[in-house]
């Protein structure tokens, strides 16, 4: 008799039923026995209850479910996607070197490397410190790794549960999920749709889609992300003070979230926290080459934590982030991190500005698109995202109308947490030819 695991996962829930497959006979009336499944087989470890809190599936999935569905049952049509905000354009002849040298060097003796450091190799912390910032931070307060979607994750793990948190509403679901999962909330409400324990900053047209801080209570950790995901705000520098000194007053420490800064076009929006006076002592900053130089699958980011950043016994968080990065993490691909080195180079920095042009057209002509059409229009200025408005309407709904009828894969702002609702967010994520096709497709539907 053979014992089998059948497995199929639907939304992050794995069904785990125990085949029994016997292939003898039964001497006694001579027949085969048939496979059958016995009563589904369970261990004995309790689930963690924080994932029980989560709900249904991570939005990104689910809006591919519904697309892989759509697609299913309409096999002939032609969908465009401005949906997940993965980047399209191969990465650029200079960058692309970079790391096919890293992979080279690892085929010779002299140039093999097995494990590296933790922290990421010292050129490129010297390169991301010097040419980011303006050395405005130190070599040692970077800490390169695999990206940014996993760094938010190790800093909770460093934060732990007792932490509170507040969020932009709507934002990049990570932060609240990863938060769920810590047991750093309660269950989620469905009355609000919100997390009780997480505090929602609701960010929309009336405030300039920046929070009214005046009025938002104490938390200790503040995920901010600029320019934002989705609505494709970005905060400018007075904004960003009021921010740093709101963290200031109560003692709370920004994780500042700088995936969208290369986009950043207005001269009064900083690219980085660090920039603001007095943020070191209160701001960690996260950043990615996912969406600089078309990195979503090769996978490098860093996270700067400031030496002046201190916990309230006066340690210092970079130690304790230090020890995160060495227990739980072993470094970043060195082929990641010698491309990474080709991206901070004069060649690289440009080719990633061609990029962003690129992107930053298809966000324009998005942009303009929609508001001839009489929506009122936000982001795509300063992000690669627009975000526009279908008030009174649910914006799942909105998403599903889009794809059956001009079928353009967008993503629902409700799934971005209760303040994204009645809005559609679309990614500039795609070639100039699917984004002119999209465009003239909306024209059709909405003109
Ligand atoms: C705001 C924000 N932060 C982080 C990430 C993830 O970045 P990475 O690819 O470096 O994990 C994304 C990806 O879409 C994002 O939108």
């Amino acid at each position: 008799m053979m014992l089998g695991f059948v497995g199929s996962g639907f939304l992050g829930q794995s069904v785990v039923s125990r085949v029994q497959v016997s292939s003898r006979k039964d001497a006694r009336r001579n027949v085969r026995v048939t496979p059958r499944m016995d009563a589904e087989y369970r261990t004995g470890v309790k689930r963690n209850e924080n994932f029980s809190k989560l709900q249904a599936g991570y939005l990104f999935p689910e809006i591919a479910r519904r697309r892989n569905a759509y697609i299913e049952e309409n096999p002939d049509k032609d969908i465009i996607s401005l949906g997940i905000g993965d980047t399209t354009l191969p990465i650029p002849d200079h960058i692309r070197s970079g790391l096919q040298a890293g992979a080279s060097k690892l085929g010779t003796k002299e140039g093999y490397s097995g494990y590296g450091a933790e922290q990421g190799s010292a050129g490129l912390r010297d390169k991301i410190a010097s040419n980011i910032y303006s050395d405005r931070v130190k070599p040692e307060e970077v800490f390169v790794s695999d990206g940014a979607k996993c760094d938010i994750a190790r800093l909770q793990m460093m934060f732990g549960p007792g932490t509170t948190s507040a969020v932009q509403d709507p934002s990049y679901p990570v932060y609240v999920d990863t938060s769920v999962m810590q047991g750093q909330t309660q269950l989620f409400n469905e009355g609000t749709s919100q997390f009780d324990g997480i505090t929602y900053m609701r960010c929309d047209a009336s405030n300039g889609f920046f929070p009214d801080l005046e009025n938002t209570q104490r938390t200790d950790v503040i995920f901010f992300c600029s320019p934002n995901n989705p609505t494709g705000a970005a905060a400018s520098k007075s904004q960003l003070e009021e921010l740093v000194s709101f963290a200031k007053k109560n003692g709370s420490i920004i994780v500042y979230d700088a995936a969208y800064a290369p986009f950043v076009r207005s001269s009064d929006v900083p690219k980085s926290i660090l920039e603001i006076e007095g943020a070191r002592e209160v701001a960690i900053e996260c950043n990615s080459f996912s969406k600089y130089a078309g990195f979503t699958g090769v996978r490098l980011g860093w996270v700067v934590v400031p030496n002046e950043l201190k916990y309230s016994d006066g340690t210092k968080v970079r130690a304790d982030f230090n020890r995160v990065m060495t227990t739980c993490f072993n470094g970043a691909s060195n082929i990641a991190q010698s491309g990474g080195l080709a991206c901070l180079d004069k060649e690289g920095l440009d080719e990633i500005e061609g990029l962003i042009d690129y992107y930053m057209k298809n966000a324009a002509l998005l942009r303009t698109t929609m508001i001839d059409l009489g929506f009122d229009v936000y982001g795509g200025t300063d992000a690669p995202y627009v975000w526009v408005s279908f008030p009174g309407r649910s914006s799942w709904d909105v998403f599903s109308e889009i794809l059956e009828k001009t079928q353009v894969v967008t993503i629902p702002g409700a799934g971005f947490g209760p303040g994204g609702d009645g809005f559609i967010r679309m990614s500039a994520f795609a070639s100039k030819e699917s984004c002119e096709e999209a465009c003239e497709r909306f024209r059709k539907m909405y003109g």
